[in-house]
């Protein structure tokens, strides 16, 4: 089986998943967060080399504050079991987004997290915290634009590759894999620029149930797949 070496999922139903079984969203929620520790052991296992997850969009700060409310614990005790997964499984976690908007004790968790696996190379894991693509442009821009302004960028040189680095994922290669969990068939402003050419996997499982079986199922899919963008087909 060819393993794609970048995945990103959209964790999505865990609210649809809980009430289904007449629980509240935040029994979906921790369910969704329990199965995120399971989901990094099975991607190593199988040899996929970067994870990327959208967690919390820029949009979600909508949601009810008791909800909103429920997910910063959830990242809080999140973010502290993660230096176990991490140093588990040799990972390198990295968080993509505008964290400058999180309480400055989930920053600092953040920035310990980071600074703990920062050598570990076996894994790379990317969570998407008050990510939105837009946004991530955006800010990627207003730097960009102030480097041209000094004199340190000159705009005429300005390519795919220095656009690149200004992004929240600079280093880390495009996905080859997108999975969206829960039946909705958008991108809902995920990595948009790095997934030009992506091959897409939408499933009606909800986030809670996408085991490691569904993960085969998925990457068998992707298997199937001709990815010759551009080229000649079938040579
Ligand atoms: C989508 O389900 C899920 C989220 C908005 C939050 C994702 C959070 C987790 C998986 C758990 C915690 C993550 C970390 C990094 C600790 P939904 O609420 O949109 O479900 P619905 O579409 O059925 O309403």
């Amino acid at each position: 089986m060819n393993v794609p070496n970048h995945i990103a999922i959209i964790l999505d139903g865990n609210g649809r998943w809980a009430k289904a079984k007449g629980m509240p969203r935040s029994y979906g929620h921790v369910k969704g967060c329990a199965n995120l520790e399971t989901i990094c052991d099975d991607m190593k296992e199988l040899g996929v080399k970067y994870l990327t997850v959208y967690a919390f969009s820029t949009e979600n700060w909508k949601r009810s504050r008791e909800e909103v409310e429920g997910l910063m614990k959830l990242f809080r005790s999140y973010l502290k079991k993660c230096l176990k997964i991490a140093e588990r499984n040799k990972m390198r976690v990295r968080v993509i987004g505008d964290t400058k908007a999180f309480d400055q004790d989930i920053q600092d968790r953040i920035a310990q997290l980071e600074e703990f696996s920062k050598d570990y190379d076996e894994l790379y894991f990317q969570i998407a915290l008050n990510y939105g693509s837009r946004d991530e442009i955006l800010r990627g821009v207003r730097r960009l634009a102030q480097d041209a302004a000094s004199g340190k960028v000159k705009p005429e040189e300005i390519d795919e590759e220095i656009f690149e680095s200004y992004l929240d994922t600079a280093g880390i290669p495009d996905p080859d894999f997108m999975i969206r969990t829960s039946g909705e068939l958008r991108l809902s402003n995920y990595l948009l620029w790095q997934m030009a050419y992506t091959e897409f996997y939408f499933t009606d499982v909800a986030w809670p149930d996408f085991d490691k079986s569904e993960l085969i199922k998925a990457i068998e899919k992707y298997n199937e797949r001709d990815r010759r963008y551009g080229g000649v087909k079938g040579e």
